[in-house]
Protein backbone atom coordinates (compact mmCIF):
# COMPACT_ATOMS: atom_id res chain seq x y z
CA UNK A 1 0.00 0.00 0.00
CA UNK A 2 0.99 3.38 -0.93
CA UNK A 3 2.42 6.06 1.33
CA UNK A 4 3.20 3.37 4.33
CA UNK A 5 6.31 3.06 6.24
CA UNK A 6 7.45 -0.11 3.67
CA UNK A 7 7.04 2.47 0.51
CA UNK A 8 10.08 1.64 -1.89
CA UNK A 9 11.68 4.59 -3.58
CA UNK A 10 12.98 2.37 -6.52
CA UNK A 11 13.80 2.29 -10.37
CA UNK A 12 10.57 1.88 -12.21
CA UNK A 13 9.65 -0.83 -14.83
CA UNK A 14 7.36 -0.99 -17.28
CA UNK A 15 3.05 -2.00 -17.26
CA UNK A 16 2.87 -5.29 -16.58
CA UNK A 17 1.50 -7.25 -19.43
CA UNK A 18 0.90 -10.86 -19.47
CA UNK A 19 2.53 -13.86 -21.89
CA UNK A 20 0.86 -12.37 -24.88
CA UNK A 21 2.25 -9.05 -23.93
CA UNK A 22 -1.10 -7.46 -23.37
CA UNK A 23 -1.72 -4.76 -20.66
CA UNK A 24 -2.60 -6.62 -17.28
CA UNK A 25 -3.47 -4.72 -14.26
CA UNK A 26 -0.66 -5.26 -11.20
CA UNK A 27 -2.57 -5.87 -7.65
CA UNK A 28 -0.53 -3.04 -6.79
CA UNK A 29 0.20 -0.92 -9.72
CA UNK A 30 -2.34 -1.30 -11.92
CA UNK A 31 -1.46 -0.05 -15.30
CA UNK A 32 0.68 2.49 -13.62
CA UNK A 33 4.92 1.30 -14.62
CA UNK A 34 5.33 -0.61 -12.04
CA UNK A 35 8.49 -0.43 -9.49
CA UNK A 36 11.30 -2.80 -9.34
CA UNK A 37 12.41 -3.71 -5.42
CA UNK A 38 15.25 -1.64 -5.41
CA UNK A 39 16.89 1.39 -6.40
CA UNK A 40 19.18 0.37 -8.84
CA UNK A 41 22.94 1.18 -9.10
CA UNK A 42 24.71 2.77 -11.68
CA UNK A 43 26.43 0.39 -13.80
CA UNK A 44 29.85 2.73 -14.53
CA UNK A 45 32.36 0.91 -12.03
CA UNK A 46 30.42 -2.31 -12.38
CA UNK A 47 33.00 -3.88 -13.88
CA UNK A 48 35.33 -4.29 -11.02
CA UNK A 49 32.81 -6.04 -9.20
CA UNK A 50 33.24 -9.90 -8.64
CA UNK A 51 29.59 -10.00 -7.83
CA UNK A 52 26.73 -7.73 -8.88
CA UNK A 53 23.05 -6.64 -7.82
CA UNK A 54 22.44 -5.14 -4.39
CA UNK A 55 21.64 -9.05 -3.35
CA UNK A 56 24.55 -10.64 -5.29
CA UNK A 57 22.31 -12.55 -7.63
CA UNK A 58 24.97 -12.71 -10.69
CA UNK A 59 27.53 -14.24 -8.74
CA UNK A 60 30.14 -13.68 -11.61
CA UNK A 61 29.53 -16.88 -13.66
CA UNK A 62 27.60 -16.73 -17.25
CA UNK A 63 25.24 -19.18 -18.79
CA UNK A 64 24.67 -19.22 -22.51
CA UNK A 65 20.76 -18.47 -22.05
CA UNK A 66 19.70 -20.92 -24.64
CA UNK A 67 22.64 -24.04 -23.63
CA UNK A 68 23.07 -23.36 -20.61
CA UNK A 69 26.60 -23.86 -21.28
CA UNK A 70 29.31 -22.01 -19.30
CA UNK A 71 30.55 -19.46 -21.03
CA UNK A 72 32.45 -17.88 -18.50
CA UNK A 73 33.68 -19.68 -15.77
CA UNK A 74 34.42 -16.36 -13.18
CA UNK A 75 34.56 -12.30 -13.63
CA UNK A 76 31.40 -12.27 -16.04
CA UNK A 77 28.72 -10.45 -13.93
CA UNK A 78 28.49 -7.85 -15.86
CA UNK A 79 27.47 -10.13 -18.85
CA UNK A 80 25.08 -11.99 -16.71
CA UNK A 81 23.78 -9.03 -15.31
CA UNK A 82 22.89 -7.49 -18.79
CA UNK A 83 20.77 -9.90 -19.69
CA UNK A 84 18.20 -10.17 -16.75
CA UNK A 85 16.31 -6.86 -17.47
CA UNK A 86 15.52 -7.68 -20.86
CA UNK A 87 13.08 -10.67 -19.87
CA UNK A 88 11.99 -9.34 -16.51
CA UNK A 89 8.34 -8.74 -16.34
CA UNK A 90 8.82 -5.44 -14.15
CA UNK A 91 12.08 -4.21 -16.24
CA UNK A 92 11.72 -4.63 -19.70
CA UNK A 93 9.28 -7.41 -20.56
CA UNK A 94 6.11 -9.33 -19.94
CA UNK A 95 5.48 -12.24 -18.28
CA UNK A 96 7.11 -15.59 -20.04
CA UNK A 97 9.14 -12.96 -22.64
CA UNK A 98 11.32 -15.58 -24.43
CA UNK A 99 14.81 -14.47 -26.20
CA UNK A 100 12.94 -15.70 -29.67
CA UNK A 101 10.94 -12.51 -29.18
CA UNK A 102 13.78 -10.29 -28.39
CA UNK A 103 15.85 -11.54 -31.31
CA UNK A 104 13.02 -11.27 -33.88
CA UNK A 105 12.55 -7.80 -32.34
CA UNK A 106 16.23 -7.01 -32.65
CA UNK A 107 16.25 -8.25 -36.27
CA UNK A 108 13.41 -5.91 -37.43
CA UNK A 109 14.13 -2.54 -35.73
CA UNK A 110 16.25 0.09 -36.71
CA UNK A 111 19.37 0.84 -34.09
CA UNK A 112 18.75 4.08 -32.01
CA UNK A 113 15.56 4.99 -33.90
CA UNK A 114 14.70 5.80 -30.36
CA UNK A 115 17.46 8.14 -29.52
CA UNK A 116 18.49 11.19 -30.42
CA UNK A 117 21.59 13.28 -29.51
CA UNK A 118 24.02 9.87 -31.30
CA UNK A 119 27.62 10.19 -30.51
CA UNK A 120 29.69 10.71 -33.60
CA UNK A 121 31.25 7.40 -33.40
CA UNK A 122 27.69 6.15 -33.00
CA UNK A 123 25.88 7.93 -35.51
CA UNK A 124 28.66 7.22 -38.08
CA UNK A 125 28.72 3.49 -37.85
CA UNK A 126 24.91 3.74 -38.43
CA UNK A 127 25.16 6.72 -41.49
CA UNK A 128 24.48 3.93 -43.97
CA UNK A 129 21.36 2.49 -42.35
CA UNK A 130 23.03 -0.24 -40.52
CA UNK A 131 21.10 -2.83 -39.16
CA UNK A 132 21.35 -4.78 -35.96
CA UNK A 133 22.43 -8.12 -38.09
CA UNK A 134 25.20 -6.16 -40.15
CA UNK A 135 26.45 -4.78 -36.59
CA UNK A 136 26.84 -8.25 -34.94
CA UNK A 137 28.53 -8.93 -37.77
CA UNK A 138 31.30 -6.20 -37.42
CA UNK A 139 31.28 -7.22 -34.04
CA UNK A 140 31.35 -11.02 -34.28
CA UNK A 141 32.22 -12.12 -38.03
CA UNK A 142 28.61 -13.33 -38.45
CA UNK A 143 25.14 -11.18 -38.48
CA UNK A 144 23.65 -13.93 -36.07
CA UNK A 145 21.92 -12.22 -33.13
CA UNK A 146 22.26 -14.33 -30.00
CA UNK A 147 21.67 -13.60 -26.45
CA UNK A 148 25.18 -14.53 -25.59
CA UNK A 149 26.13 -11.99 -28.15
CA UNK A 150 24.26 -9.24 -26.75
CA UNK A 151 25.91 -9.36 -22.94
CA UNK A 152 29.42 -9.59 -24.39
CA UNK A 153 28.46 -6.55 -26.69
CA UNK A 154 26.97 -4.61 -23.41
CA UNK A 155 29.50 -6.01 -20.94
CA UNK A 156 32.29 -4.97 -23.17
CA UNK A 157 31.04 -1.70 -23.65
CA UNK A 158 30.77 -1.24 -19.72
CA UNK A 159 34.12 -2.47 -18.87
CA UNK A 160 35.41 0.92 -21.26
CA UNK A 161 33.81 3.05 -18.92
CA UNK A 162 36.57 3.99 -16.25
CA UNK A 163 35.72 6.85 -14.05
CA UNK A 164 39.42 7.30 -12.93
CA UNK A 165 39.83 11.12 -13.51
CA UNK A 166 37.90 12.79 -10.35
CA UNK A 167 40.08 15.26 -8.19
CA UNK A 168 40.37 12.61 -5.71
CA UNK A 169 42.37 10.29 -8.51
CA UNK A 170 44.42 13.32 -9.88
CA UNK A 171 45.12 14.15 -6.15
CA UNK A 172 46.51 10.38 -5.96
CA UNK A 173 48.52 10.70 -8.58
CA UNK A 174 50.45 13.63 -7.49
CA UNK A 175 48.67 17.01 -7.74
CA UNK A 176 48.12 18.74 -4.63
CA UNK A 177 46.08 21.35 -5.91
CA UNK A 178 42.91 18.74 -7.33
CA UNK A 179 41.78 19.18 -4.35
CA UNK A 180 40.38 22.02 -1.96
CA UNK A 181 41.64 22.40 1.64
CA UNK A 182 37.88 21.82 2.41
CA UNK A 183 38.05 18.36 0.28
CA UNK A 184 41.73 17.57 1.48
CA UNK A 185 40.07 17.57 5.42
CA UNK A 186 36.99 15.67 4.12
CA UNK A 187 39.28 13.20 2.84
CA UNK A 188 40.98 12.80 6.50
CA UNK A 189 37.26 12.83 8.23
CA UNK A 190 36.60 10.11 5.51
CA UNK A 191 39.32 7.86 6.38
CA UNK A 192 39.69 8.86 10.18
CA UNK A 193 37.27 9.34 12.53
CA UNK A 194 34.26 9.26 9.88
CA UNK A 195 35.92 5.19 9.26
CA UNK A 196 33.71 5.65 5.98
CA UNK A 197 37.25 3.89 4.59
CA UNK A 198 36.85 0.85 6.53
CA UNK A 199 34.21 -0.44 4.27
CA UNK A 200 34.19 1.94 1.16
CA UNK A 201 38.30 1.31 0.95
CA UNK A 202 39.44 3.98 -2.08
CA UNK A 203 40.22 3.71 -4.59
CA UNK A 204 37.04 1.71 -5.83
CA UNK A 205 35.78 3.01 -2.75
CA UNK A 206 33.73 -0.16 -1.70
CA UNK A 207 35.40 -3.73 -0.92
CA UNK A 208 32.74 -5.15 -2.78
CA UNK A 209 31.67 -7.31 0.52
CA UNK A 210 28.43 -7.53 1.42
CA UNK A 211 27.15 -5.69 4.80
CA UNK A 212 24.03 -4.96 7.04
CA UNK A 213 23.16 -1.46 7.55
CA UNK A 214 20.51 -1.88 9.30
CA UNK A 215 18.36 0.15 7.05
CA UNK A 216 15.14 -2.50 6.65
CA UNK A 217 13.44 -4.92 8.26
CA UNK A 218 14.70 -8.12 7.36
CA UNK A 219 11.05 -9.10 6.48
CA UNK A 220 11.13 -6.33 3.65
CA UNK A 221 14.21 -7.52 2.01
CA UNK A 222 16.77 -9.89 2.93
CA UNK A 223 19.32 -8.91 0.53
CA UNK A 224 21.82 -11.41 -0.38
CA UNK A 225 20.11 -14.07 2.05
CA UNK A 226 17.42 -14.17 -0.62
CA UNK A 227 20.30 -15.24 -3.43
CA UNK A 228 22.86 -17.79 -0.73
CA UNK A 229 20.26 -19.16 1.47
CA UNK A 230 22.37 -18.23 4.19
CA UNK A 231 21.25 -16.86 7.57
CA UNK A 232 24.12 -15.16 8.05
CA UNK A 233 24.03 -13.56 5.11
CA UNK A 234 20.57 -11.88 6.18
CA UNK A 235 19.74 -8.06 5.16
CA UNK A 236 23.41 -8.22 3.84
CA UNK A 237 23.47 -5.84 0.44
CA UNK A 238 26.17 -5.20 -1.79
CA UNK A 239 28.37 -1.93 -0.58
CA UNK A 240 28.20 0.61 -3.68
CA UNK A 241 31.38 2.41 -5.24
CA UNK A 242 31.15 5.83 -3.41
CA UNK A 243 32.25 7.16 -7.22
CA UNK A 244 30.30 9.67 -8.95
CA UNK A 245 27.92 8.94 -5.99
CA UNK A 246 27.33 12.87 -6.03
CA UNK A 247 25.45 12.68 -9.02
CA UNK A 248 23.08 10.64 -7.55
CA UNK A 249 19.76 12.14 -6.11
CA UNK A 250 18.72 9.42 -3.95
CA UNK A 251 21.08 6.90 -1.77
CA UNK A 252 20.89 3.34 -0.86
CA UNK A 253 19.40 0.37 -2.18
CA UNK A 254 15.92 1.85 -0.66
CA UNK A 255 16.10 5.12 -2.40
CA UNK A 256 14.20 6.58 0.56
CA UNK A 257 17.04 8.90 1.65
CA UNK A 258 17.08 11.70 -0.91
CA UNK A 259 19.77 14.16 0.52
CA UNK A 260 23.53 13.20 1.45
CA UNK A 261 22.84 15.25 5.01
CA UNK A 262 20.21 12.46 5.60
CA UNK A 263 22.65 9.80 4.71
CA UNK A 264 25.05 11.15 7.41
CA UNK A 265 22.37 11.57 9.84
CA UNK A 266 22.01 8.09 9.46
CA UNK A 267 25.55 6.75 10.35
CA UNK A 268 25.94 9.38 12.92
CA UNK A 269 23.34 7.22 14.63
CA UNK A 270 25.64 3.92 13.84
CA UNK A 271 23.21 3.02 11.06
CA UNK A 272 19.44 1.52 10.73
CA UNK A 273 17.48 0.75 13.66
CA UNK A 274 17.03 -3.03 12.55
CA UNK A 275 20.04 -4.28 14.85
CA UNK A 276 19.22 -8.17 13.49
CA UNK A 277 22.68 -8.76 11.91
CA UNK A 278 23.58 -5.47 11.50
CA UNK A 279 27.40 -4.89 10.98
CA UNK A 280 29.72 -4.22 13.94
CA UNK A 281 31.94 -2.24 11.87
CA UNK A 282 28.87 0.62 12.19
CA UNK A 283 29.42 2.81 15.32
CA UNK A 284 27.35 6.05 16.16
CA UNK A 285 29.43 9.17 15.32
CA UNK A 286 30.30 12.46 16.71
CA UNK A 287 31.08 14.79 13.80
CA UNK A 288 31.04 18.40 13.99
CA UNK A 289 29.23 20.59 11.59
CA UNK A 290 32.54 21.49 10.38
CA UNK A 291 33.22 18.03 9.30
CA UNK A 292 30.33 17.22 8.23
CA UNK A 293 30.92 20.00 5.71
CA UNK A 294 34.35 18.70 4.94
CA UNK A 295 32.99 14.94 4.62
CA UNK A 296 30.07 16.34 2.40
CA UNK A 297 32.28 18.58 0.21
CA UNK A 298 34.69 15.25 -0.12
CA UNK A 299 32.28 12.63 -0.88
CA UNK A 300 30.22 14.45 -3.58
CA UNK A 301 32.36 16.37 -5.54
CA UNK A 302 35.84 14.63 -5.25
CA UNK A 303 35.19 11.69 -6.36
CA UNK A 304 33.02 12.38 -9.04
CA UNK A 305 35.13 12.23 -13.03
CA UNK A 306 33.85 15.57 -14.57
CA UNK A 307 33.85 13.59 -17.79
CA UNK A 308 30.85 11.44 -16.20
CA UNK A 309 29.21 14.91 -14.92
CA UNK A 310 29.71 15.88 -18.27
CA UNK A 311 28.61 13.32 -20.26
CA UNK A 312 32.31 13.50 -22.42
CA UNK A 313 33.84 10.71 -23.89
CA UNK A 314 33.93 7.96 -23.14
CA UNK A 315 30.97 8.62 -20.98
CA UNK A 316 28.85 10.54 -24.15
CA UNK A 317 25.61 8.55 -24.82
CA UNK A 318 22.13 9.18 -26.81
CA UNK A 319 19.41 10.99 -25.12
CA UNK A 320 16.52 8.64 -24.95
CA UNK A 321 12.67 8.42 -25.87
CA UNK A 322 11.69 7.68 -22.03
CA UNK A 323 14.12 11.28 -21.45
CA UNK A 324 12.42 13.25 -24.27
CA UNK A 325 9.88 15.89 -23.26
CA UNK A 326 6.79 15.35 -25.00
CA UNK A 327 7.97 11.88 -25.78
CA UNK A 328 6.97 10.08 -29.29
CA UNK A 329 3.53 9.62 -28.29
CA UNK A 330 1.44 11.33 -25.80
CA UNK A 331 -1.90 11.85 -24.47
CA UNK A 332 -4.10 14.93 -24.91
CA UNK A 333 -7.72 16.04 -24.60
CA UNK A 334 -9.91 14.92 -21.38
CA UNK A 335 -12.08 12.05 -21.42
CA UNK A 336 -15.01 11.14 -19.49
CA UNK A 337 -15.90 9.21 -16.39
CA UNK A 338 -17.47 5.62 -16.92
CA UNK A 339 -19.24 3.15 -13.73
CA UNK A 340 -17.83 3.71 -10.40
CA UNK A 341 -16.91 7.42 -12.07
CA UNK A 342 -13.40 5.83 -13.07
CA UNK A 343 -12.02 7.17 -16.30
CA UNK A 344 -11.01 4.65 -19.10
CA UNK A 345 -6.81 4.59 -18.82
CA UNK A 346 -5.68 5.07 -22.48
CA UNK A 347 -2.57 2.77 -22.43
CA UNK A 348 -0.36 4.47 -25.37
CA UNK A 349 3.39 4.07 -24.46
CA UNK A 350 4.64 1.79 -26.94
CA UNK A 351 6.79 3.95 -29.33
CA UNK A 352 5.43 3.66 -33.03
CA UNK A 353 8.46 2.62 -34.62
CA UNK A 354 8.46 0.77 -37.62
CA UNK A 355 9.19 -2.35 -37.82
CA UNK A 356 8.29 -2.65 -33.86
CA UNK A 357 6.59 -6.28 -33.57
CA UNK A 358 5.39 -5.26 -29.83
CA UNK A 359 3.70 -2.30 -30.95
CA UNK A 360 0.00 -2.09 -28.95
CA UNK A 361 -2.28 0.20 -27.48
CA UNK A 362 -4.29 -0.80 -24.47
CA UNK A 363 -7.36 0.67 -22.70
CA UNK A 364 -7.49 -0.43 -18.79
CA UNK A 365 -9.96 1.32 -15.88
CA UNK A 366 -12.92 0.49 -17.62
CA UNK A 367 -16.63 -1.26 -16.99
CA UNK A 368 -15.54 -4.94 -16.64
CA UNK A 369 -17.14 -6.62 -20.02
CA UNK A 370 -18.07 -3.64 -21.86
CA UNK A 371 -18.39 -3.54 -25.91
CA UNK A 372 -15.26 -0.75 -26.65
CA UNK A 373 -14.90 1.10 -29.83
CA UNK A 374 -11.12 2.33 -30.71
CA UNK A 375 -11.26 5.25 -32.88
CA UNK A 376 -8.54 5.97 -34.76
CA UNK A 377 -8.61 8.93 -37.47
CA UNK A 378 -5.59 11.48 -39.06
CA UNK A 379 -7.04 14.36 -36.91
CA UNK A 380 -7.82 15.18 -33.43
CA UNK A 381 -10.94 16.40 -32.96
CA UNK A 382 -11.78 20.54 -32.42
CA UNK A 383 -10.99 21.13 -28.21
CA UNK A 384 -14.47 20.73 -26.27
CA UNK A 385 -15.78 18.45 -28.93
CA UNK A 386 -18.61 16.36 -27.33
CA UNK A 387 -21.55 13.77 -28.27
CA UNK A 388 -24.19 13.34 -26.02
CA UNK A 389 -21.76 14.84 -23.25
CA UNK A 390 -18.98 12.35 -23.91
CA UNK A 391 -15.44 14.39 -24.89
CA UNK A 392 -14.30 13.07 -28.30
CA UNK A 393 -10.81 13.71 -29.34
CA UNK A 394 -10.65 12.07 -32.77
CA UNK A 395 -12.33 13.98 -35.13
CA UNK A 396 -15.35 11.93 -36.58
CA UNK A 397 -15.51 13.93 -40.08
CA UNK A 398 -12.54 12.23 -41.31
CA UNK A 399 -13.66 9.15 -41.43
CA UNK A 400 -11.89 7.36 -38.75
CA UNK A 401 -11.07 3.71 -38.67
CA UNK A 402 -13.29 1.78 -35.81
CA UNK A 403 -12.35 -1.22 -33.86
CA UNK A 404 -14.40 -2.81 -31.81
CA UNK A 405 -13.62 -5.23 -29.37
CA UNK A 406 -15.23 -6.49 -26.16
CA UNK A 407 -13.38 -5.62 -22.63
CA UNK A 408 -12.25 -8.42 -20.28
CA UNK A 409 -12.17 -8.36 -16.45
CA UNK A 410 -15.38 -9.25 -13.79
CA UNK A 411 -18.29 -8.01 -16.12
CA UNK A 412 -20.29 -5.26 -14.95
CA UNK A 413 -17.59 -4.21 -12.77
CA UNK A 414 -16.16 -0.45 -12.37
CA UNK A 415 -12.94 -0.44 -13.62
CA UNK A 416 -12.13 -4.11 -13.59
CA UNK A 417 -12.15 -4.15 -18.04
CA UNK A 418 -9.46 -3.83 -19.50
CA UNK A 419 -7.90 -4.85 -23.00
CA UNK A 420 -5.50 -4.64 -25.70
CA UNK A 421 -4.70 -4.05 -29.53
CA UNK A 422 -1.62 -5.36 -30.68
CA UNK A 423 -0.47 -4.36 -33.79
CA UNK A 424 3.32 -5.12 -35.23
CA UNK A 425 4.41 -2.40 -37.10
CA UNK A 426 5.47 -3.00 -40.88
CA UNK A 427 8.90 -1.97 -41.53
CA UNK A 428 7.71 0.37 -44.29
CA UNK A 429 9.41 3.88 -44.52
CA UNK A 430 6.10 5.04 -46.46
CA UNK A 431 4.25 5.34 -43.22
CA UNK A 432 7.11 7.58 -41.87
CA UNK A 433 5.72 10.81 -40.17
CA UNK A 434 1.70 9.56 -40.24
CA UNK A 435 0.21 10.53 -37.02
CA UNK A 436 -2.61 8.93 -36.00
CA UNK A 437 -5.22 9.82 -33.35
CA UNK A 438 -6.74 7.67 -31.09
CA UNK A 439 -9.16 7.36 -28.57
CA UNK A 440 -10.96 4.41 -26.54
CA UNK A 441 -15.11 4.79 -26.44
CA UNK A 442 -16.68 2.15 -23.60
CA UNK A 443 -20.07 1.32 -24.08
CA UNK A 444 -20.80 1.13 -20.46
CA UNK A 445 -24.58 0.81 -19.74
CA UNK A 446 -23.61 2.04 -15.92
CA UNK A 447 -23.30 5.68 -17.29
CA UNK A 448 -26.82 8.09 -18.30
CA UNK A 449 -24.59 8.73 -21.31
CA UNK A 450 -24.68 5.05 -22.24
CA UNK A 451 -20.68 5.42 -22.85
CA UNK A 452 -17.25 6.45 -20.98
CA UNK A 453 -14.11 7.68 -22.98
CA UNK A 454 -10.54 7.97 -22.53
CA UNK A 455 -8.38 10.16 -23.00
CA UNK A 456 -6.80 10.72 -27.21
CA UNK A 457 -3.42 9.65 -27.70
CA UNK A 458 -1.33 10.99 -30.35
CA UNK A 459 1.05 8.27 -31.92
CA UNK A 460 3.61 9.31 -34.44
CA UNK A 461 5.11 6.59 -36.74
CA UNK A 462 8.80 7.01 -37.43
C1 LIG B 1 30.01 -1.14 7.77
C2 LIG B 1 30.43 -0.76 6.46
C3 LIG B 1 30.18 0.68 6.01
C4 LIG B 1 30.66 1.83 6.61
C5 LIG B 1 31.51 1.96 7.84
C6 LIG B 1 30.16 2.91 5.79
N1 LIG B 1 29.42 2.43 4.76
FE1 LIG B 1 28.47 3.52 3.37
N2 LIG B 1 27.57 1.83 2.64
C7 LIG B 1 27.79 0.56 3.09
C8 LIG B 1 26.86 -0.35 2.46
C9 LIG B 1 26.78 -1.86 2.69
C10 LIG B 1 26.04 0.43 1.62
C11 LIG B 1 24.86 -0.04 0.81
C12 LIG B 1 23.75 -0.33 1.81
C13 LIG B 1 22.35 -0.51 1.27
O1 LIG B 1 21.92 0.15 0.34
O2 LIG B 1 21.66 -1.33 1.89
C14 LIG B 1 26.53 1.81 1.76
C15 LIG B 1 26.02 2.89 1.06
C16 LIG B 1 26.52 4.19 1.13
C17 LIG B 1 26.05 5.28 0.33
C18 LIG B 1 24.96 5.21 -0.74
C19 LIG B 1 25.56 4.93 -2.08
C20 LIG B 1 24.54 4.75 -3.18
O3 LIG B 1 24.96 4.58 -4.33
O4 LIG B 1 23.32 4.76 -2.92
C21 LIG B 1 26.76 6.39 0.69
C22 LIG B 1 26.62 7.77 0.10
C23 LIG B 1 27.66 5.97 1.73
N3 LIG B 1 27.48 4.63 1.97
C24 LIG B 1 28.55 6.82 2.38
C25 LIG B 1 29.26 6.46 3.52
C26 LIG B 1 29.97 7.39 4.34
C27 LIG B 1 30.10 8.87 4.05
C28 LIG B 1 30.49 6.68 5.37
C29 LIG B 1 31.24 7.20 6.57
C30 LIG B 1 30.51 8.17 7.36
C31 LIG B 1 30.09 5.30 5.18
N4 LIG B 1 29.35 5.21 4.06
C32 LIG B 1 30.43 4.25 6.05
C33 LIG B 1 28.74 0.20 4.03
C34 LIG B 1 29.39 1.07 4.88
Amino acid sequence: MLGTPDDNFASPGVIQADATNRYEPDPAFAFNPQVTRRATPSFITGAWFPQLSWDGRFPGSFRDPLTNQVLIASGGALEDQSLRPILDAVEMGHEGRTWNEVLAKLGGVRPMALATDLPADVAAVLAGGARYPQLFAAAFGDPTITPARIAFALATYERTLVPDRAPWDEFQRGNPAAMTPNQVAGMNVFNGIGRCNLCHVPGLFSDTQFRNLGLRPLAQDGGLQETTGNLADRGRFKMPSLRNVGLRSSFLHAGGLTGFNLVLNFYAAGGGTNLDNKDPLLQPLVLTQQQRGQLTDFVLNALTDPRVQNEVSPFDRPTLLSERVPPAGFLFGPGTPGSGNRLPAMLAEVPANLGNVDFRIGVGNARGGAPVTLLLGLRAAPPGTQVNGVNINVDLGSTPLLVNLVLGGAPGVAGAGYTTLSAPLPDDPALSGIVLFAQWIVWDVGVPAGAASSRGAQIRFF
